[in-house]
């Protein structure tokens, strides 16, 4: 059992301790009601001291997981194992013109009200953030290149940063060229490209529903409608609606993340990937793939993004730095293939270049290994931070109320019982300080009015987690309508 520890790994001993009564209850070794282990055993069989095991399970305990009986030792406990996946909304299946932005601007305005604390922002990488290594570089550049590095950049991306996110493709097995590749202000640029490069007002646009709210927003200012496809939140979009709809109706373009959804955290399994690009590649239709969370799954197999599996050049291929390095970098790129003309005659169109000063950091960064160093213990500190949430939700949040099981990223999708209104409940929450995301955004006709996402991407602390208790009690109090 010692392999499972690694004393030479930068994560804490008794956190490893922790995870691995996770992975024995999430595998059904460890059942509710079971007895954990005791101190001197598991020290025993893990090769740690017992001072280790015991910060462990008191942690666990606080956490709300296990329960310290007297004279007894520790137990599982149910709460965190009963609790439900969000179920499948009904659809109709017809485009509609999306309606937005209100509910929108008043999300964000929460969000960024000084004293909130965000739960309704997605910003992963502020578990454990690379602030310190990208400002050393940034100085270290800005005092080697000067006025230089103050320049104009070119226009599709200064190339030595472009080589480095073409040879992170290339080491997956995914065929890209440089020249495929334009550096955006962000992935929402990318996404408006890409978005432009296939479709035009009027035309209609299959998203998976729940689905992030800023691809609603360009297709609402886009004058296209969205035709939503049901994802569930485990394994997403579900393909025999997808087939369905295709044939239905005239589409234009998809829109899909793959790998971990926004807002539940869902990832499809390979199969399911490959045949989704099979799919729709078959009837000629671009799909845009919208990866800004596919470096942030917590399975240890190496998951590939959809433009892997494309055979005709139909997948474009929009992601990020936001949620793995630095959103306010606003760094992101489109793999173009067939689209590549038109793509960067947009790019040149809507912001002529993106910061050149934040493409030198970010090649540095990655040059010098320290991204994939921060990554790693980002998704770890990630994965915990999602353990003690879903555990928490479980104590603290009404009866009947279901949650996702994120297999990434750094946000939860949470469904109230029938009769609660999420609008309300992000209301009260605001008026305590504390921000989250109504549910009804991520759909274009308005669904998910009990659901909210809330964030676990930040550093964990004794406030973060009186927050989720006081958000799970004003749950409780709302009125049922
Ligand atoms: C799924 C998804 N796509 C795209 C974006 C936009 O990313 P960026 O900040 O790089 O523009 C976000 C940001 O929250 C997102 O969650």
């Amino acid at each position: 059992m010692s392999v499972l520890i690694d004393k030479q790994s930068d994560s804490f001993l008794y956190q490893q301790v922790i995870e691995l009564v996770d992975a024995m209850q999430t595998s059904g070794t460890l059942r509710p009601g079971d007895k954990l282990p005791s101190l001197r055993k598991l020290s025993r069989q893990l090769n740690v001291s017992v001072p280790t095991v015991k910060q462990a399970y008191i942690e666990l305990e606080r956490l709300n997981k296990v329960e310290a009986r007297a004279k007894s030792g520790f137990f599982l406990k149910a709460a965190q194992l009963d609790i439900n996946a969000p179920k499948r909304a009904s659809f109709t299946r017809r485009p509609v013109a999306v309606r937005c932005q209100t509910l929108i601007e008043e999300s964000y305005e929460a969000v960024h009200s000084p004293n909130v604390l965000p739960l309704g922002v997605s910003h992963p990488v502020m578990a454990h953030s690379p602030d310190k290594m990208l400002s050393r570089i940034m100085r270290r550049i800005l005092s080697q290149a000067g006025p230089k590095a103050m320049a104009y950049g070119p226009m599709d991306g200064f190339p030595p940063l472009k080589r480095q996110i073409t040879q992170r493709y290339l080491e997956q097995g995914v065929e890209v060229e440089q020249s495929d590749i334009v550096i955006t202000n962000g992935a929402q640029e990318a996404l408006a490209i890409a978005l432009q490069c296939v479709a035009g007002p009027g035309d209609v646009i299959a998203v998976e529903s729940p689905t992030y709210f800023g691809i609603l927003e360009l297709i609402e200012n886009f004058g296209m409608m969205a035709l939503e496809i049901p994802s569930c939140s485990e394994s997403g979009v579900c393909l025999d609606d997808l087939q369905d709809s295709l044939a239905k109706h005239n589409v234009k373009a998809c829109i899909f993340s793959s790998l971990i959804n926004n807002p539940t955290g869902s990832c499809m399994p390979e199969e399911k990937r490959r045949k989704l690009v099979e799919i729709v590649e078959k009837r000629k239709i671009p799909l845009i793939e919208d990866d800004v969370y596919g470096e942030l799954a917590f399975s240890e197999d190496q998951i590939l993004p959809l433009q892997a599996y494309s055979k005709k050049g139909l997948v474009i291929t929009c992601s990020s730095f936001s949620k793995t390095a630095a959103p306010s970098y606003r760094i992101g790129w489109l793999v173009t293939h067939r689209f590549e003309q038109k793509a960067k005659g947009l790019k040149r169109a809507l912001s002529c270049s993106s910061s050149l000063l934040n493409q030198m950091v970010l090649t540095e960064y990655l040059r010098s290994g320290d991204f994939d160093r921060n990554l790693v213990r980002l998704r770890q500190v990630l994965k915990q931070n999602k353990e003690r949430m879903l555990s928490l939700i479980a104590a603290h949040f009404p009866h009947g109320c279901c949650v996702s099981k994120p297999q990434g990223g750094g946000v939860v999708w949470v469904e109230l019982p029938p009769g609660h209104d999420a609008i309300e409940w992000f209301r009260k929450c605001v008026e305590i300080g504390i921000s989250i995301t109504p549910g009804q955004l991520f759909s274009a006709s308005g669904k998910y009015k009990r659901c909210a996402r809330i964030s676990y991407g930040l550093p964990w602390t004794e406030k973060v987690e009186q927050a989720i208790i006081d958000i799970g009690q004003i749950a409780c109090s709302l009125r049922k309508h």
